[in-house]
Parts: C-alpha cells; sequence; structure tokens
C-alpha cells in the first residue's frame, strides 16, 4: 500500500464515515440506473452492485434492505468501517450483501462475478484516491459493458478549502490528526462567534467531528471540474452518460429567463454543462458513466408506449394531500416531489389521474395498462399517451430493462463475510 494510501486509511479508521444510522440514498436503485444505458443484460441473474468505498455500509446496508433480489458488495480499505458494515449486515439478517478490504488501487483479492459488475457505485472516494486515473481505470475494467457507473467526486470546495489551509498554516508540523482537530475545532468555534463572520466558519462549527475531519483535515484530495472528469473518464474507456439530477442540470433552472437563456439553449449539450458549472459552482459533482461501447438509451416512441415496461422513479414521490372532512376525505393536491426536493404540482386532469393511480404502485407495468386505466377514466387516448410521455419527462416514471424486471434466477451469495 502506498504513503498516501496508508495515510488516508489513517484519516478513516479513526472516524469512519459519515455518522448516523444506514440510509436508502439517492442513486442507489440498481434497476434504475441499469436503465440509462441502450444496452441491457443478457440475463436475468441477481443484479451485481459493486460499491467501492462503501465505508461503513451506510448507503449499501441501505440499498440491501430495499432490494433483497440484488447482490451487492461493498469494499473498503477501512478495517473499522468494514467490520461495523458487517455486523450490521449480520443483525439485520441480510444475505444480499458482503464486505470486503479491498485497496482500490489495486483491486487485489476482488470478487468480480461473470462479465463483471452491473452497477458501481463510488461516491466521495476517487478524489480521495493516490492516483485517481488508475482507480478510474480498475474500476472500469471489474464494469460489464453494459454497466453502469455512478460516480461523485468534489468539485470546486470554495468553502472548505480555505479552512483547511487556514488549519494546516497554524498547526505545528509534527501535529497528530487529533490535535489538528482540537485546534481546528477551537478555530472554528472563534470564527463563528465574530459577528459577521462567513456562513462558512458558522458550517465549520456545526460539522460533528467526523464531518469536520473528512472535510478539513484531509491528507488528499482532488478536485475536479467537467472537463477534468471527461479526462479522467476517457482514458478509462469511459464516457458520462447523465447528470444524476437532471432538473439541476438544465438551462431553465440556472439562466433566468431571457435573451441569454434563449442564446443558451441553441448550444450543445456539452457547452451547456459547462456554462451551468461556471454559473452555479456546485461543490461536487454526481453523474453516472457508462463504457464506450455503450449510450444513452433513444427515448420511447409513442407507437412503443403500450408495450414498454415502466416503473415509478425510485428518486421521485407522488404527494397526495388530502383533508378529512365529516365523514369524508378531500383530496385538496397530488403533486411529484422531485430527487433535489422540487414540487412539481399535478393539474387536475390525466396528470392527477395518474398521480392517483401510481402512488401506490410498486411493480413494473407494461404501458398499456396505464392507458386503459387512463382511459377508464375518461381520458382521451391520445391525452393518455400525452401524459405517459410527461411523466417520464418529468422523471415520475422510467423505463427499466425487461430483463429487469423478471423474477431472478440464480442464488443469491447467502454468506455475510465475518
Ligand atoms: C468520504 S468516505 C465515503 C464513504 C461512502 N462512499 C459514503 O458515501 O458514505 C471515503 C471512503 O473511501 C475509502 N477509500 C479511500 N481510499 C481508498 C482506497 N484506496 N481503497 C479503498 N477504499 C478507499 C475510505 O476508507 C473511506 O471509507
Amino acid at each position: 500500500m502506498d504513503e498516501t494510501t496508508r495515510a488516508v486509511r489513517e484519516l478513516y479508521e479513526a472516524f469512519p464515515y459519515p455518522s448516523g444510522p444506514p440510509i436508502m440514498r439517492a442513486g442507489f436503485d440498481a434497476r434504475y440506473l441499469l436503465s440509462l444505458g441502450k444496452l441491457a443484460r443478457g440475463e436475468s441473474t441477481p443484479i451485481q452492485v459493486l460499491d467501492a468505498g462503501c465505508s461503513r455500509g451506510v448507503g449499501t446496508l441501505g440499498a440491501a434492505t430495499l432490494q433483497p433480489d440484488v447482490q451487492f458488495t461493498g469494499i473498503d480499505l477501512n478495517r473499522v468501517g468494514l467490520a461495523e458494515a458487517r455486523s450490521e449486515a449480520e443483525r439485520r439478517g441480510l444475505r444480499n450483501v458482503r464486505f470486503e478490504e479491498i485497496d482500490l488501487m489495486t483491486l487485489d483479492g476482488l470478487t468480480v462475478p461473470p462479465g463483471g459488475f452491473d452497477v458501481i457505485i463510488s461516491s466521495g472516494v476517487v478524489h480521495h484516491l493516490s492516483d485517481p486515473a488508475k482507480g478510474m481505470a480498475g474500476l472500469s475494467r471489474v464494469l460489464a459493458p453494459h454497466g453502469i457507473l455512478s460516480l461523485m467526486v468534489y468539485a470546486r470546495r470554495d468553502t472548505i478549502h480555505p479552512i483547511a489551509k487556514a488549519i494546516a498554516l497554524l498547526s505545528p508540523r509534527q501535529a497528530s490528526l487529533v490535535e489538528r482537530l482540537q485546534l481546528g475545532r477551537e478555530l472554528a468555534r472563534d470564527m463563528a462567534s465574530q459577528a459577521d463572520c462567513p456562513a462558512m466558519w458558522t458550517a465549520a462549527n456545526e460539522a460533528d467531528n467526523v464531518e469536520f475531519v473528512d472535510r478539513y483535515l484531509h491528507p488528499n484530495e482532488h478536485h475536479y471540474g467537467l472537463i477534468d472528469i471527461w479526462n479522467l473518464a476517457r482514458p478509462a474507456g469511459l464516457r458520462p452518460l447523465a447528470f444524476a439530477d437532471p432538473r439541476e442540470w438544465s438551462i431553465e433552472n440556472a439562466v433566468p429567463e431571457g435573451d441569454l437563456r434563449q442564446q443558451a439553449r441553441a448550444m450543445s449539450k456539452w457547452r451547456q454543462a459547462l456554462l451551468i458549472e461556471s454559473i452555479k459552482r456546485p461543490g461536487n459533482h454526481e453523474l453516472y458513466l457508462c463504457k464506450a461501447g455503450n449510450g444513452a438509451r433513444t427515448p420511447v416512441a409513442d407507437e412503443e408506449l403500450s408495450d414498454a415496461i415502466f416503473a415509478v422513479h425510485p428518486e421521485s414521490v407522488i404527494r397526495v394531500d388530502t383533508r378529512s372532512l365529516w365523514c369524508s376525505t378531500r383530496i385538496e393536491s397530488i403533486a411529484l416531489v422531485t430527487r433535489s426536493g422540487e414540487e412539481l404540482s399535478l393539474p387536475k386532469g390525466p396528470m392527477a389521474t395518474a398521480g392517483m393511480i401510481l402512488r401506490d404502485q410498486n411493480e413494473p407495468f407494461e404501458g398499456k395498462t396505464l392507458l386503459a386505466e387512463l382511459e377508464r377514466e375518461g381520458i382521451h387516448p391520445s391525452s393518455a399517451r400525452k401524459c405517459l410521455q410527461h411523466l417520464l419527462q418529468i422523471e415520475a416514471l422510467y423505463r427499466p430493462h425487461a430483463v429487469d424486471c423478471t423474477q431472478p434466477q440464480g442464488e443469491l451469495v447467502t454468506t455475510v463475510a465475518g
């Protein structure tokens, strides 16, 4: 193990990231991720997901609990975090997850399923690798040709970097991590108590120790603009497929209405993304990548709607607000809450009717089923089709691959590594 990797492991073993209980994170739904690529899996065996840099298994455990027919492998070199993840998996009786101590710089010892992993998730990890390009090449090597890599890396850290630098400048050369933490906390407390202190110091003061260490005391951190991500992905045989939250990356959300928005709309998608990056200056980038031979699926054509399979988008919530009245309940409003928390009200008519039909739908269904239900509710067939297309566009629905909707054949791994 190289020096930098050793220092990173030391930090995370002392302060395993993140604090808090396991959660099902946005972006962890395997079928949804696979639905983004035009290439589908060949066989309906259990979907294989790798969480590269799983730490305490917070994301992996939540996802494995909610997707019992998907097989998860979490890898990290943080032995403290892994031990915690394994014991939590055992406590929950999970049969579809295992955790392995693997260095992402080599991937030595990793059990790779035949054909590679269908999905790889790596959140907040690649930017801490001693050689991120080598790490990306390794991940690409174990990704199946149809596979999807969900990647989160730091972008500009304008509110983090100055604090990290101030702590480094104030710390004696040989100060230990704990000594630097004490010094950093004191500095954040003092700064936050000043009138008119910049918000970044208040945020630092309010962070718990795990967050504080990860943000301000890290021994190795790279930062990526969109162009850097492109340069990291391409040599590894990967290419960006989509942003995790396309709404955040829409011109409508970035450029105020007017002539300049019109001008921006006429630009290529890549130029639009660079423009939005400059305007919004996000703190990190979360996007999906695929192998060079894969690519985005073509949108479903109107004549395919009937036979296509759909499912409710795992990262959107259909919310129905009701009011209880004397012996009855009245529906006040129906809305779609998107991944970023934006609330899109579904207007009365086909959209609201579809919202009511879909709110409890937890299995994939054929388009014809929804179209027939809408028609039964008195909606004209052409409006029903438009409604279905609109539901896809606003990400209330997505289109899983057919192979991912059949009962998986084959055994799940039944042991939880001890
Ligand atoms: C910020 S944490 C992110 C954890 C988790 N992905 C999450 O989002 O909660 C970074 C993790 O990457 C792991 N890591 C860093 N370098 C690694 C390497 N070379 N091999 C394996 N894991 C590594 C660390 O041990 C740490 O657990």
